[in-house]
């Protein structure tokens, strides 16, 4: 399956997924890379892996670099993206992407939604709100996207344990951790074909066989 991966900062989880395509635990390749920071830690990673690097949206300040959401979709399309994953990525999906590629694009929160999400909550703010909040667990959230911050349905989770003492930063790490194994997991779930949508609307991963 072909993948696009949408990133704004360091781009972990996105380097996790193309190493994975590149060892073989995942039957995909990443065929583009979408940011609307052109210089951040991801694109680097992409244009030293050969990986074409797409800026979106357009700056205020330098618009002729930038893409408007129906370039984007037609670029996508031109590529034949299968998937789009957001790894990282702050910004808005526009709703013309989102009916371009329904069931197709996916997102990590480094929170198990539904708490801990919405707009404005990103970063190390959702771990200093999950340990302000008392809760005993945290953990990545990989979910559907629609046309919000946050809510699509969600695909996978897996609980990190809050410790006494915690800092957001430490949290972080640990979450972090976790988001690698999960997202190339579900990854590679989905390039073998492996969701299964219960009638009522929810997405579940088959096991191998
Ligand atoms: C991750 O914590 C992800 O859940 C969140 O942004 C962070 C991105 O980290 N949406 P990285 O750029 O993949 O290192």
């Amino acid at each position: 399956k072909k993948l696009a991966v949408f990133v704004s900062g360091g781009g972990s989880n996105f380097r996790k997924i193309h190493e994975g395509c590149s060892d073989g635990s995942v039957n995909g390749d990443v065929v583009l890379l979408v940011t609307n920071k052109k210089d951040c830690g991801g694109a680097e990673y992409a244009r030293s892996n050969g990986i074409p690097v797409l800026v979106f949206p357009k700056a205020k300040r330098e618009p002729s670099d930038g893409l408007s959401p129906s370039e984007l979709v037609d670029v996508l399309r031109k590529y034949g993206v299968d998937f789009v994953l957001l790894a990282g990525y702050l910004k808005l999906i526009p709703v013309e992407l989102v009916q371009a590629f329904p069931k197709r694009i996916l997102n990590i929160h480094p929170a198990l939604l539904p708490a801990f999400g919405g707009k404005g909550l990103y970063g190390i703010k959702v771990h200093k709100a999950v340990i302000e909040s008392g809760a005993r667990y945290s953990g990545p959230t990989i979910h559907f996207v629609d046309e919000e911050y946050d809510t699509g349905r969600i695909l996978a989770q897996s609980a990190v344990r809050v410790i006494a003492n915690d800092t957001p930063e430490e949290l972080a790490k640990r979450v972090l951790h976790e988001e690698h194994k999960l997202y190339v997991e579900v990854v590679g779930a989905i390039c073998e074909e492996r969701i299964k949508w219960r009638e009522d609307g929810v997405p579940l991963i088959q096991n191998k066989q």
